[in-house]
């Protein structure tokens, strides 16, 4: 794509921020750029605007880290909980989720993989026919089943050890509606999560590419968000959606909800693109960039066509490499926060 059109489509994108690419077209910053790191900066204040003192927060951390090294020195279970999220559509969402989820059960921990996505992608991906389902993720938000009993009937073994799933099939499309005349309709997915605490170490989320009530309800249940970003300048304009949707969140609905971080997906180093907006989020975001990006690797589409994670499908490629490394980051990173 030639550069007078990346121009022409940043500046349709951004229409709104129109007076400031007047004001900085002389010093030629993309104004996609600006409005990231506004962004960002925007929601660094609010953050600040919600933490009360510096010795209260402290104290906080204190007690939550001795607490759970506690819990993890004397083998008792924690729970960790991440939804996969970014409203823009096909950014790597599902492959995120599916090869975490493999790679921490692969890895000893205790995984149940939620798809909140009637796509069922996250379903098919590790080897369930979603056609042939007789329950899934819809009949417990529903019927707001949070009975232990009755959730576990839902959740499904996988072929691979340690790795449970809650599927979803088409049925979920109705969702939005069904939980729209709810009362608490945020928080019963959170509801039906606190019912199985205890079971898993990780509770990973395939988030649909929406921030209608299924997203809602899985950022609400969450303890992280991992945002994956694949290089185009479309994705640009997501993030800061996202941004705002997150503070929305985590100010109304869910304090404990942190970014762990943005992984970049999809990554062609040969494309002057990939570089320029791997360096922009690099900027924007600093260390919550993960080190990992993970290449574009037609392996990974021919694992999903197979049911197979490509962390249990083939390990010669750059996709089993780089959902490799980057599984490692996210439980050191989870580790060093806890
Ligand atoms: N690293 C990669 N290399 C090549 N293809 C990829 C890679 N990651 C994902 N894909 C392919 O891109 C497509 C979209 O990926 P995926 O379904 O994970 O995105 P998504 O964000 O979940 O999409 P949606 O928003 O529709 O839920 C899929 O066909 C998937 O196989
Ligand atoms: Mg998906």
């Amino acid at each position: 794509m030639k550069q007078d059109n990346i121009d022409r489509i940043i500046k349709e994108t951004y229409t709104d921020f129109n007076s400031e690419l007047d004001i900085h077209s002389d010093i030629k910053i993309p104004v996609w750029r600006m409005k990231l790191f506004q962004t960002i900066r925007y929601s660094e204040n609010l953050e600040k605007m919600k933490i009360p003192t510096f010795k209260e927060k402290f104290l906080i951390n204190l007690f939550t880290s001795i607490f759970f090294r506690l819990c993890l020195y004397k083998g008792v279970m924690y729970l960790v909980i991440i939804s996969i999220f970014n409203q823009k559509g096909g950014c790597g969402k599902s492959t995120t989720a599916i090869n975490l989820a493999a790679y921490l059960a692969k890895h000893g921990k205790k995984t149940l993989l939620i798809d909140m996505d009637s796509q069922a992608n996250s379903t098919v991906g590790v080897g369930i026919d979603d056609e042939k389902l007789t329950s899934s993720i819809y009949d417990l938000l529903n019927n707001q089943e949070f009975k232990k009993e009755n959730i576990l009937k839902v959740i499904k073994k996988t072929e691979y050890p340690k790795l449970h799933i809650i599927p979803s099939d088409i049925n979920l499309a109705n969702a939005e509606i069904t939980l729209s005349s709810i009362m608490s309709r945020e928080t019963v997915l959170k509801r039906i999560l606190e019912s199985i605490d205890g079971l898993y170490q990780y509770v990973i989320i395939d988030c649909p590419p929406s921030l209608g009530l299924l997203s809602v309800n899985s950022l609400v249940a969450s303890n992280y968000l991992i945002i994956p970003v694949d290089p185009s300048f479309f994705s640009m304009k997501g993030i800061k959606n996202l941004i705002s949707s997150f503070n929305g969140i985590k100010i109304n609905l869910n304090p404990g909800l942190d970014i762990l971080g943005v992984l970049i997906t999809k990554f062609n180093g040969r494309k002057t693109i990939s570089k320029d907006i791997k360096e922009t989020l690099i900027n924007a975001f600093g260390d919550k960039v993960f080190k990992t990006v993970i290449r574009i690797d037609s392996k990974i589409e021919y694992s999903q066509d197979n049911g197979k994670p490509i962390i249990n499908f083939y390990e010669k490629c750059h996709g089993f490499e780089d959902y490799t490394a980057f599984g490692s980051e996210v439980v050191k990173w989870v580790t060093q926060k806890i």
